[in-house]
């Protein structure tokens, strides 16, 4: 097949198929007929840069072998979608901080939270400066500790986040105030200061291998807009088990509208539209 540089060959039903199984199989994630030209264009953009011409070809290539696995990880950073920014859920974000709020009143140890879903690490280091905020403000004798997990099946996601290096536009939503405290200058972008870097920790885990992941006992666990590309059932599976990780009064922050008709008995959910979130009983 010859295949001129701007256009990319037709998607046929099967091929089409083929990749939606082993997408959801390895990812969890759909990708509804309304997606196929957006699986199109990542799969031909990379298809080109490789030098195959036909998906079904370039499907069996990703499913075999050493090559294939290392060309799946790189697959990946392009069929999930990385979109983030800073406090995008102000109104979640306002729940966390009255729980840590509650919390240090009544329990002064060391905090653990877990972002789940981190891409890039914007979502991560708002809730690192939620946090350190909380702190400032609290008043307490002794220095009180907190660490917080991102974690992501992308591996370009996480090594962003591990640098921590942001354009300046992307901070343009942010509070000025925060910006001089929270980011310093390098070169013409502005990275997150290596003292609430060394609180944050970046790990790959797939959420269809949960279950493996050491994370356990946190007081916070915050999943946004990573479900809604699940079946429901799997997002019910998903929350379930990251409900399991939580400490007996923890907080688990969801998107609004990504589950419904879920429910555990240990958990109640806490009042309000605006946000999504259970705490667990003690
Ligand atoms: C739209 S971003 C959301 C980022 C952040 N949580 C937020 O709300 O701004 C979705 C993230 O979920 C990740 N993701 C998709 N499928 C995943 C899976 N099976 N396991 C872990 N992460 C996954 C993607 O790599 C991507 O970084």
């Amino acid at each position: 097949m010859v295949v001129s540089v701007n256009q990319s060959p037709d998607l046929s039903d099967a091929a089409f198929a083929c990749w939606q199984d082993t997408i959801e199989e390895r990812l969890g994630l759909q990708l509804p007929d309304h997606r196929r030209s957006f699986l199109k264009t990542c799969l031909s953009i990379r298809m080109r840069e490789v030098g195959f011409d036909d998906y079904l070809t370039y499907h069996e290539f990703v499913m075999q072998g050493d090559r294939g696995l290392i060309e799946w990880n790189q697959l990946i950073d392009r069929i999930t979608v990385q979109e983030t920014r800073f406090f995008r859920d102000p109104a979640a974000l306002a729940l966390v901080k009255d729980y840590l709020v509650r919390r240090l009143k009544r329990d002064e140890s060391a905090l653990s939270v877990w972002s789940v879903g981190c891409s890039s690490g914007e979502e991560t280091y708002s809730l690192a400066i939620l946090i350190e905020e909380v702190l400032a403000k609290h008043e307490s004798s002794s220095d009180i500790r907190y660490g917080i997990t991102g974690t992501d099946v992308s591996k370009k996601g996480l090594k962003a986040a591990s640098e921590g290096k942001y354009a300046l536009r992307r901070l343009e939503t942010l509070d000025k105030r925060l910006v001089d405290r929270y980011f310093t200058d390098v070169g013409g972008s502005k990275q997150v200061v290596k003292s609430t870097r060394d609180r944050a920790c970046f790990v790959r885990l797939n959420l269809l291998e949960l279950a493996r992941s050491p994370l356990n006992n946190l007081d916070v666990i915050y999943c946004q807009n990573v479900l809604i590309y699940f079946r429901k059932w799997r997002r019910k599976d998903i929350v379930s088990e990251l409900a399991s990780r939580l400490k007996p009064g923890g907080i688990l922050v969801l998107g609004l509208g990504e589950i419904v008709d879920w429910n555990m008995p240990d958990l109640t959910r806490v009042p309000g539209e605006r946000a999504l979130a259970y705490i667990k009983r003690k």
